[in-house]
């Protein structure tokens, strides 16, 4: 069963998405992650995946990939573009780690809510996507602290980090992979490794 009406469609790369109605639409954190992340090869988990755009090129490219979202419209959402897209992806709904217990990944991917609250969301399931916390940090510090347990021996994890976030330490190795640039912010795509 449908619950929402797709908006309209989007293809990049030969990957058709589309949106969907309290989803996430892709954005310019969405394509930096998307063309951006290096060609490794394995399991993945994406922590995040709304309408599923970097699962399904992580997927094309070979990946056995885990995407998890808290909000339900995004799971279905994901679900339904793999399935257009003919890309198996393991879809779960989850707060971070909570459905994946006890596992772990090669590589963990997030492009997370990173602005400090705004009062310009007035949408729920949009402030749930793009708020990060009082700083813009809070969620992905709690992301990293977490992805220990769920993380394999050497793994890495690809984040989305914003100049409008507040700067902040983390014991994790941190190297810029790409930056891109825009009159409003500063967008990364950051490695953390140990
Ligand atoms: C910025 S959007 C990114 C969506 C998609 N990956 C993209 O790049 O277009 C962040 C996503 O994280 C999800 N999210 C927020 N808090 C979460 C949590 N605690 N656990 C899992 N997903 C969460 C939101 O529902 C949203 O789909």
């Amino acid at each position: 069963m449908r619950l929402y009406n797709p908006s309209f469609e989007i293809i990049v790369d030969k990957i058709q998405i589309t949106n969907f109605d309290g989803v996430y639409e892709p954005a310019e954190d969405s394509w930096l992650m998307a063309k951006h992340l290096p060609d490794f090869q394995g399991s993945v988990l994406e922590i995040g995946s709304g309408s599923g755009i970097i699962s399904l090129h992580l997927a094309q490219r070979g990946n056995l990939v885990t995407a998890v979202d808290i909000n339900p419209k995004a799971v279905e959402a994901t679900k339904f573009n793999s399935k257009e897209n003919d890309l198996e992806i393991e879809v779960l709904e989850a707060d971070l780690f909570s459905s994946v217990k006890n596992r772990k990944f090669g590589t963990i991917v997030c492009n997370p809510p990173y602005l400090p609250p705004a009062d310009e969301y007035d949408d729920p399931e949009l402030s749930l996507a793009v708020e990060g916390g009082p700083t813009g940090t809070e969620f992905t510090l709690k992301l990293l602290k977490e992805a220990n347990d769920y993380l394999e021996d050497n793994g890495s994890i690809y984040m989305i980090l914003s100049s409008r976030m507040k700067e902040f330490e983390t014991d994790w190795n941190k190297e810029i992979v790409k930056q891109e640039k825009y009159f409003f912010e500063r967008l990364n795509l950051v490695r953390f490794s140990r």
